[in-house]
């Protein structure tokens, strides 16, 4: 099948893009770098640098006929989207339609589309949170997500484009960005390996659902082999506290675990965050297959080996 992946030069999007050439499709990247790297991109993958807002984008479309598209190429700093929700809007929702309305014009039968649980159920007061939690998005990037769902919802009924809004949870790998607002492990990960503190906002009690990107690219996989339409929550359903990450990530570096420090809470961070991901279980049969002590590993492993890069 012919595959067009947006942002497969990032962190989740190029392992979508090694999981897709594995499985012998042909992959076109689509990325203009911003926070990408050509170094993640596969060289079986053909890689365009551009970004969605470019005028060319439909003639580009228009060259590769993709069947599927995977939109995971996104403004994905919460913090400007907070400062500059216009600029968020015009990144990860007009983009979008966009290339939405691009891929219509040619032929894509399929539109696969990086979501999050964490940024669109807000507080999980109760257990984990299943696709019909209330959508309570507290900052403009997960509005902006939210509207993107409901706006595939409206494609599928106005145009009968087939599509899947795939809710991530917190995601870490190899390959993750460890600058500025970047995933926790990252951070903690680069931290350790260059013999720093970590500084863990508040307690270290509040918790995410960790979920390993390359087990991430395997569900997106069977949603396009099953043809697979709707909302999923793609997380593995176990909570973890930022305090035992930060410890495990001690362990797994050879490092007492006294280098870990606490600073003053952050304001309005969210506490509790976990997805329910028993829809995917039943109707993908996805499970997140890699324990955390091992992808915490392998995540450990990949930043010390590439030292220079990150
Ligand atoms: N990392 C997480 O925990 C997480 C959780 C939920 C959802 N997501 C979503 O998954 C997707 C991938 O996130 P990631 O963590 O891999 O981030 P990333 O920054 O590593 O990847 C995003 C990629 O998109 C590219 N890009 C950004 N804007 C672009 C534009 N206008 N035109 C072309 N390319 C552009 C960047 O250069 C980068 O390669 C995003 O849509 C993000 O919102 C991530």
């Amino acid at each position: 099948m012919r595959i067009l992946v947006t942002g497969g030069a990032g962190f989740i999007g190029s392992h979508f893009v090694d999981r897709f050439i594995a499985e012998s499709h042909q992959v076109w990247v689509l990325d203009n770098l911003r926070s990408g790297s050509k170094t993640n991109v596969n060289p079986k993958a053909k890689f365009i640098f551009m970004d969605l807002k470019d005028e060319a984008l439909e003639t580009k479309v228009a060259e590769i006929r993709p069947e599927a598209v995977f939109h995971l190429a996104a403004q994905i700093d919460v913090r400007i989207s907070c400062s500059d929700p216009i600029f968020d809007a015009t990144e990860n929702i007009m983009a979008t339609l966009r290339l939405i309305e691009a891929g219509l014009k040619n032929e894509m039968r399929f539109f696969g589309f990086a979501s999050s649980g964490g940024a669109i159920y807000g507080e999980a007061n109760g257990g984990p949170q299943s696709e019909t939690h209330p959508e309570v998005p507290m900052n403009p990037y997960g509005v902006a997500k939210l509207a993107i769902d409901k706006y595939l919802h409206s494609y599928s009924v106005q145009r009968g484009l087939k599509s899947a809004s795939l809710r991530f949870s917190n995601v870490y790998g190899p390959r993750q960005g460890a600058k500025g607002e970047a995933g926790v492990v990252a951070v903690f990960a680069k931290l350790l390996r260059d013999g720093k503190p970590l500084r863990i906002n508040g307690d270290g009690l509040q918790t995410r659902d960790f979920v390993y990107a390359p087990d991430l690219a395997e569900a997106a996989s069977m949603v396009l082999k099953q043809g697979a339409t709707g909302v999923f929550n793609l997380g593995t359903g176990i909570e973890t506290t930022i305090l035992d990450l930060a410890k495990n990530l001690c362990g797994i570096a050879e490092i007492d675990d006294s280098l870990i420090q606490h600073g003053p809470a952050i304001h309005g961070e969210q506490r509790r965050s976990v997805l329910d991901p028993s829809k995917a279980a039943r109707e993908l049969v996805w499970n997140p297959r890699t324990s955390f002590a091992h992808g915490l590993k392998t995540t450990y492993d990949w930043f010390v080996a590439n030292r220079l890069e990150k």
